[in-house]
């Protein structure tokens, strides 16, 4: 779609401003390489950008008037805008509606169509806006360019959409339905990653142990077997994955954690409530014990695995007691860290029209609840890692000279003072642990203390 608008000049500036997850965060990287190869470049840090791409999030609270209020501070003090890109999943859900409420918006693409930003770009400097919410049967990852430049630790969106519906998620109206990557595009984007200087790569999807393909020689292959062929890339370190969901978790990828010495030993798996009704309810398809039959069986064959997880409270209809059960489940398990929501109603979701809707009132009180307990839990994660040695990838300088910081095999912050470069994968012992992070002293390596 297309309305008038007054010509601009090419913009020779962007920010992309990424809001949400991390397939945002992956999607905000693509965009800036796509902007980057039409010329234009990052604007300075605390300078204005002519082009400002708002890539956002629709998953929980005001997000729409969260983007209008993000809108308004773009204007200028005389009365200009940049141009305005609206991109993500507000995108997607609200498209026609951002356009007509914003004319300082030119330009709405979906999260399946930025490859398609520079001509929108094109478009907005001639004075047309232009909206794009198509979900078109061409991948976008064929039209984006090579990856070029990497920090150490690196996404690679390897699976997108979903098709389990639980009945209060937008994710399945927003991003569609789940598709693959297929694997040699995977392992080709993984190698230019890593010549770019990642040494960890986390395979993103919002399903992503569903994902599925075919190896070089045709055989059918699950994430594991992906993880496998990724683990063989001498310079690559580390793999992670995230998000998974209970019902995809295989044998294979569960052994996986045993056989892949770069698979790190942390697994996000959201159970989001620990009541079989309230389950139910949220058509999660899984139930409190096969999630913790799951759970055991992961430790069975990694025992020093870092649990993760996403809660809803509140969600329609959810009781005292039955939330309760959430607080059992959390005691049973002892995540290392979490996060947690309280029920927010999307529109078009099936769980918005349900009766018995929470008061306000009643899930703070139960989201304080579950916080408390799984702050207490990760708190307890990190005391239980002071006097080990680990390797932590560094990622970036600390506050204090000499400092740097970087991230545990179990995914916590750790920090550290000594000689060191971004990209090291260094041995520290872990001295003293807080709630948030970890203080490490770094192990002299073996030929350096020779010399
Ligand atoms: N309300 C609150 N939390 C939600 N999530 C998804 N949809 C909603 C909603 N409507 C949470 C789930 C999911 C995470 C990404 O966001 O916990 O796992
Ligand atoms: Fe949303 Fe459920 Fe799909 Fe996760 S599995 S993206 S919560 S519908």
């Amino acid at each position: 779609m297309q309305t008038p608008s007054s010509p601009v000049a090419n913009p020779k500036t962007y920010r992309v401003k990424s809001f949400g997850c991390q397939m945002n965060v992956y999607d905000g990287e693509r965009m800036a390489e796509l902007l980057a190869e039409q010329g234009i470049a990052p604007a300075p840090e605390g300078e204005d950008a002519d082009l400002v791409v708002l890539n956002t999030c629709h998953i929980r609270e005001k997000a729409a008037e969260k983007v209008y209020s993000d809108i308004g501070r773009l204007k200028r003090d005389d009365g200009t805008s940049p141009l305005i890109a609206v991109a993500g999943c507000v995108a997607q859900a609200e498209g026609e509606e951002i356009m007509t409420r914003a004319p300082a918006v030119k330009m709405v693409v979906g999260p399946q169509a930025y490859h398609r930003l520079p001509q929108m770009v094109a478009e907005a400097v001639a004075g047309r806006r232009a909206t794009d919410t198509d979900m078109p049967a061409e991948t976008k990852f064929d039209a984006l360019p090579r990856r070029r430049r990497s920090g150490p630790s690196a996404f690679l969106t390897v699976q997108e959409g979903c098709d389990k519906f639980c009945t209060y998620c937008v994710v399945p109206y927003t991003r569609g339905a789940e598709i693959s990557r297929p694997y040699a595009a995977l392992i080709d984007e993984a190698k230019r990653l890593v010549e770019a200087g990642a040494r960890e790569i986390t395979l993103l999807g919002q399903n992503v142990n569903a994902w599925s393909g075919e190896d070089a020689k045709g055989r059918a292959v699950g994430l594991d077997g992906l993880a496998r062929e990724l683990a063989a890339i001498p310079e690559l370190a580390r793999i992670r994955y995230t998000t998974s969901h209970p019902n995809d978790m295989t044998q294979g990828l569960i052994d996986a954690h045993s056989e892949i010495a770069k698979l790190m030993p942390f697994l996000h798996l959201p159970v989001q409530a620990g009541n079989d009704r309230v389950l139910k309810a949220m058509n999660r398809s899984h139930t409190v014990e096969s999630y913790l039959k799951i759970l055991d069986r992961v430790r069975a064959v990694r025992p020093d695995i870092a649990l993760s997880g996403d809660f809803i409270v509140g969600f329609p209809g959810e009781t005292e007691a039955e939330f309760a059960d959430t607080l059992k489940l959390v005691d049973a398990v002892g995540y290392s860290q979490c996060y947690s929501f309280k029920y927010s109603p999307r529109a078009g979701t099936p769980a918005a029209t349900m009766g018995d809707q929470v008061p306000a009132a009643v899930m703070d009180e139960r989201l304080q609840r579950l916080q408390a307990a799984l702050n207490r839990d990760q708190a307890a994660f990190n005391a239980a890692t002071v006097g080990k040695t680990c390797t932590v990838l560094v990622e970036r300088r600390g506050k204090l000279p000499g400092q740097w910081l970087g991230k545990s095999p179990w995914l916590q912050s750790v920090h550290f003072i000594g000689e060191a470069a971004i990209g090291d994968l260094v041995t520290v012992e872990i001295a003293s642990a807080g709630p948030n992070s970890l203080a490490g002293v770094l192990k002299v390596p073996a030929d350096a203390s020779a010399a």
